[in-house]
């Protein structure tokens, strides 16, 4: 099956030489080619060029994209779209005066969502999940990391990891999954901390190795969660048990995890609100990604990742949503990539490399995804007839996608 789409007004993030991620002064340059045609031959892109050299093509079907731009899908490495319920109600105590630590205190966060987690059947946690997964497709995402983290029991997390199967095995999205029991410590453990890190070491790892059911492992790393030895402890345990790190770190407090992190040879380090000069020298000349959640700076009103320091150093960066019930309830991209434009200065190219091919660096796919490259995924976003590329983060409320296109089929 063939389909060609032709007149493409800008074909965004072209890279015709394989590369895996973007960093420095190399993220403000998005190359592209106007008026521009792709092949798609089955589920993969099979080639590109601009209108003026389009060679003979036999395609079953043709597609013309007059006014129109394509652009990779969006890489989305860093989620907790499976959870059971929400929490409004945290939401509605936050503008009247409560911090998400205070909340958190009190047995609201994260351990809300795991009494949530463990009261509701695996059935009816895969089917609101599903549905956040199918918004996010809509909205252009075509490749998403999930993480687990609101078991916190063995039971919990692995009924949390076999959803993140299932959903994979149903969408034509590429997902990645990530062993967060790490997320916080359960009531039961409050004073016995060795107790669940025993738990996670011994009973959850073992079991999520056996069933193949994660790629990667994270911890919170945060004063009040894990602590830096504890995260060292999990990591080690992890990469025993052939899962990288990916860890959640600085999101309130500098305490080291990044430092920890790269010793790990962690792939991404996520959040980065609150970073010290040592903490950007530390990701110098190291393959860790850095990850930033900006929608979450704005839903809890927290620092933004300081991302024209980080690029200035050299260091690459990556943008994902975080979606999740009690910091970010958002998965949409688009949204990301203005919010990093406004609020955090970086250009539209430096976001869009940042949310495509540096995103799916951090999720370990970026020899498939990521770029407009002859082999890689036929993931890509269909336009609205639009003025320029910088419209995507300009009109940051509007929808401005067609169609999104995975495995070389809309996505309806
Ligand atoms: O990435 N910071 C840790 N974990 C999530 C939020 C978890 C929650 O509040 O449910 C995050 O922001
Ligand atoms: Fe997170």
């Amino acid at each position: 099956m063939t389909t060609l789409i032709i007149n493409i007004k800008e074909l965004i993030q072209v890279r015709e030489t394989p590369i895996s991620k973007v960093s420095g002064a190399e993220m403000a340059i998005l190359p592209t080619i106007k008026n521009a045609y792709l092949v798609i031959k089955d589920n993969l892109i099979a080639g590109f060029g601009a209108m003026e050299n389009i060679p003979e093509i036999k395609a079953d079907s043709t597609i013309d994209a007059t006014g129109k731009m394509i652009l990779p899908s969006w890489c989305d490495s860093h989620t907790h779209i499976v959870y059971a319920g929400n929490r409004e109600q945290e939401f509605v105590d936050r503008i009247n005066g409560l911090s998400y630590e205070e909340i958190a205190n009190r047995g609201g966060g994260i351990l809300n969502s795991a009494k949530k987690l463990n009261e509701t059947s695996e059935d009816e946690i895969y089917n609101q999940s599903k549905a956040r997964l199918e918004e996010v497709i809509r909205l252009g995402t075509g490749a998403v990391e999930i993480k687990s983290g609101y078991g916190l029991t063995v039971d919990g997390e692995l009924k949390m990891l076999k959803v993140i199967k299932k959903l994979a095995e149903n969408y034509p999205v590429t997902i990645k999954a990530t062993f967060l029991g790490a997320h916080a410590f359960p009531l039961e453990f409050k004073e016995n901390k060795k107790g669940y890190i025993d738990e996670i070491i011994q009973k959850m790892l073992p079991e999520i190795a056996k069933n193949k059911l994660a790629d990667y492992v994270d911890v919170f790393c945060e004063t009040g969660y894990f602590s830096v030895e504890e995260t060292e402890q999990i990591m080690e345990a992890g990469i025993q048990n052939g899962l990288t790190p990916k860890i959640h770190v600085n999101q309130f407090n500098s305490i080291g995890g990044i430092q920890a992190s790269v010793k790990y040879k962690a792939l991404s380090v996520d959040h980065l609100e609150i970073m010290n000069p040592e903490d950007i020298e530390a990701l110098k000349n190291t393959e860790t990604m850095p990850v930033a959640l900006p929608s979450c700076s704005y839903f809890l009103s927290i620092p933004y990742t300081p991302a024209r320091e980080m690029i200035k150093a050299g260091l690459p960066l990556a943008l994902a949503t975080d979606y999740n019930p009690g910091s970010t309830p958002s998965g949409n991209m688009n949204f990301v990539v203005a919010t990093a434009c406004i609020k955090m200065k970086m250009t539209p190219e430096e976001a869009i490399n940042a949310a495509t091919i540096n995103g799916a660096y951090a999720m370990g796919i970026s020899d498939s995804h990521g770029s407009i490259t002859v082999g890689k995924k036929a993931n890509f976003i269909l336009t609205k007839p639009i003025t320029s590329y910088n419209q995507l983060p300009y009109a940051f409320g509007t929808n401005l996608i067609e169609s999104v296109f995975v495995e070389g089929t809309i996505f309806e």
